[in-house]
């Protein structure tokens, strides 16, 4: 029996960097593109593999907005020429809003694309002013509209929390943004790596809470997702339950056959190696599977089954006496007034 998997592929190319991300990028160039995408299908290729059938392909970067109409068609076309693709795929892109037209948006349908994600940030003059981000909030708010108009129904927004310029009052103008659209699906992510710290860890958790409460209309499911019911987002559930995907392009990750592996993050070495017919993979790591999957599934606000945790009993109980670890019903979940403190929990299972 094939079993299901997921399909990450890695875009690098920005038009500039934003000073906070820490996501492997480099600078946009036409005749560099071509080039990667050649490699990136070459990678397919020795990737294919017959036991799988794709249920989620997910193009991530760097900005996959920036992509030409002919990219995306033949990224597709490899795809389906290595591998046996779902009746019903979910396939998403990471888009740039300063990228979206109606044209666009015709393009991203026809070449099968599903669900979108758009990286607003904030729908906050000032606080794109700090992220030095390259669009405005009206650039956001009609990416996210003419997407609905081309029935991108399946729409994720992406907002950074945690930010000097906010606080409870702003967060509430953008969620209020996030109601009037009825949008389906926000990420909400804590900034990271901005050193030194710019916002408080208290102001971080403040904030981090008043989004919790002020999102109770959808359903919290990972510790910065929160959907509509049915929305969730299935590729990304796929690393949080311990679910097979295979990882293409500069620095991606993958997890196949229970061994992790991470891509080479240097263009040249990836590009060198893919020419070369070999896999550009930088590291492999086997990892307890039992520890693995109790560090994944702890990231899910529902939590995983009891019976995870059978070698982990004094662990299990300490955290539960500390009030860190509770039981939802037959699963334990972090208590989600601690769930910043979740990488202090994790180390715990490592
Ligand atoms: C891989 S990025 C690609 C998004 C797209 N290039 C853009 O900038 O709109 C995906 C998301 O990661 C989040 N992100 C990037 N750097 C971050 C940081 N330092 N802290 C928290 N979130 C971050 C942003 O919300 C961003 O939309
Ligand atoms: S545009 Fe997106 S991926 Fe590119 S540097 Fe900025 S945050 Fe990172």
């Amino acid at each position: 029996m094939k079993k299901k998997a997921g399909i990450y592929i890695h875009i690098p190319f920005c038009k500039r960097k934003c000073f906070y991300c820490h996501f492997a990028t480099i600078p946009f160039d036409s005749q560099l593109v071509n080039e990667y995408l050649n490699s990136v299908k070459n990678e397919l290729r020795m990737k294919s593999n017959s036991g799988y059938v794709i249920d989620s392909i997910y193009v991530g970067g760097g900005s996959p907005s920036l992509l030409e109409e002919a990219h995306y068609f033949s990224l597709m076309e490899s795809i389906s020429k290595y591998y046996q693709m779902a009746s019903n795929p979910e396939i998403s892109i990471e888009c740039n809003p300063e990228d979206i037209s109606n044209e666009k948006l015709k393009i991203f349908k026809n070449a099968g694309f599903n669900r979108l994600s758009i990286g607003t940030q904030s729908f906050i003059e000032e606080d794109l002013k700090y992220l030095q981000r390259g669009h405005s909030v009206n650039q956001s708010l009609k990416a996210v509209s003419i997407a609905l108009e081309h029935l991108f129904s399946n729409l994720n927004v992406d907002f950074i929390i945690g930010l000097p310029t906010q606080n409870e009052k702003s967060l509430d103008l953008n969620y209020s943004h996030v109601e009037r659209f009825n949008l389906p699906h926000v990420s909400c992510y804590l900034l990271e790596n901005v050193l030194p710290a710019h916002s408080s860890e208290e102001c971080q958790h403040k904030l981090y809470n008043f989004t919790r409460k002020r999102l109770g209309a959808f359903n919290h499911y990972e510790v910065s997702n929160f959907c509509k019911s049915g929305f969730e987002c299935r590729h990304n559930l796929k690393y949080w339950k311990n679910q097979e995907y295979i990882g293409i392009g500069l620095s991606a990750s993958g997890f196949q056959d229970h061994k992790d592996y991470k891509n080479d993050d240097d263009f040249t070495d990836y590009l060198k190696k893919t020419r070369q017919n070999i896999l550009p993979v930088k590291e492999i790591n086997s990892i307890n599977p039992v520890s693995r999957k109790i560090v994944m599934g702890l990231r899910r606000l529902k939590g995983l089954p009891i019976s995870s945790f059978h070698s982990y009993s004094k662990e299990l109980a300490f955290l539960s006496d500390e009030n860190l670890l509770i039981k939802v019903g037959n699963n334990i979940a972090v208590n989600p007034e601690k769930i910043l403190l979740l990488n202090e929990i994790l180390t715990y299972f490592v």
